[in-house]
């Protein structure tokens, strides 16, 4: 069997290396492409592989038909947006995520980067503090979770909206949960988006429910882009001088919110999963998950079905 890693974003060196030991006792073969800028090198690497890790590298049509062998996909990480899932069922490719494993980084990331808007992005002046504050979290999965148990460390009030996981579940882990989304965020000094970006999420978050949020209202983005209506946000914030927004994800449509100074920051490249943590539980589950599936044909974590 023939492995490739093709991440244009790489994994931590010990991660690599935590790949390659699992592939060595399975007696597979690795090839590694990294930092690749010109998409050609991906249909030429995928070519011979009969597997296929990726991160937010973009698994299109064109790169499951260059990959004539492919038998399974695995994207080292949550969100698995970046994969074309009916190309991979149409090949008879199987296409897995690794969910959880790179959850704490990004749960770390959201409070770090509330704790930054909170301090003025670090410039001079008077900030506030989050302990007493309120976080509305959407979508309650495994970063939604982390960031709630965090946040509570935190003494902040943790409420959350999600329609997928039974309210009482929520409650019983301290959060408070909303009957609708626009109380969440009409209730909320913070908001953290925690949703996948899909058909029904995409554009989602603009005037209707970031107009709903208190004085000073700030929302942290460690989903995806996607998911703001960004014309929408962006006006809001000139209308609304108080809001803040804090995104890993850097806008399509940088120049929209230029000029916002201490209400806007993105990351110049994604951070939320960017630790040697993260890295390494991804990248060996990714590697585990594959061997299991063409040693005992185990699909757990098959995300086309
Ligand atoms: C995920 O969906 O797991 C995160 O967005 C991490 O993405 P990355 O592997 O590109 O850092």
């Amino acid at each position: 069997m023939k492995v490739l890693i093709a991440t244009e974003k790489p994994f931590a060196k010990t991660a690599v290396d935590g790949i390659r030991e699992i592939f060595e006792k399975a007696h597979f073969e690795v090839a590694l492409l990294e930092k690749y800028t010109d998409v050609n090198d991906f249909y030429n690497a995928v070519a011979d592989v009969d597997a296929l890790i990726v991160r937010s590298d973009k698994v299109t049509a064109e790169v499951i038909d260059a990959g004539k062998n492919l038998k399974i996909v695995v994207r080292a990480g949550a969100g698995f947006d970046n994969l074309d899932l009916a190309a991979c069922t149409a090949n008879n490719i199987v296409a897995m995520n690794t969910p959880g494993q790179n959850s704490n980084a990004v749960a770390e990331l959201a409070l770090g980067m509330m704790i930054y808007m909170a301090r003025n992005t670090f410039k001079p002046g008077t900030g506030t503090e989050l302990k007493g504050k309120r976080l509305g979290i959407q979508a309650y999965g495994n970063v939604g979770r982390l960031v709630a148990e965090k946040a509570k460390a935190l003494g902040m009030e943790v409420w959350a909206f999600d329609p997928f996981i039974p309210k009482e579940k929520m409650e019983s882990e301290g959060v408070t949960v909303p009957a609708t989304l626009e109380e969440l965020y009409e209730n909320c000094n913070y908001i953290s988006l925690h949703i996948p970006a899909n058909e029904q999420t995409k554009k989602s978050i603009g005037r209707n429910l970031v107009g709903r949020m208190p004085k000073g209202g700030c929302v942290i983005n460690t989903a995806r882009k996607e998911v703001i209506n960004e014309e929408e946000l962006a006006a809001l914030m000139t209308e609304r001088e108080d809001l803040k927004y804090c995104t890993d994800i850097a806008p399509v449509e940088m120049g929209l919110f230029e000029g916002f100074e201490k209400r806007f920051f993105a990351t110049p490249k994604k951070q939320g999963a960017e630790t040697a943590e993260a890295n390494v539980n991804a990248a060996k589950a990714a590697a585990n998950q594959i061997v299991r599936f063409f040693e005992t044909g185990d699909k757990t974590f098959q995300v086309n079905k």
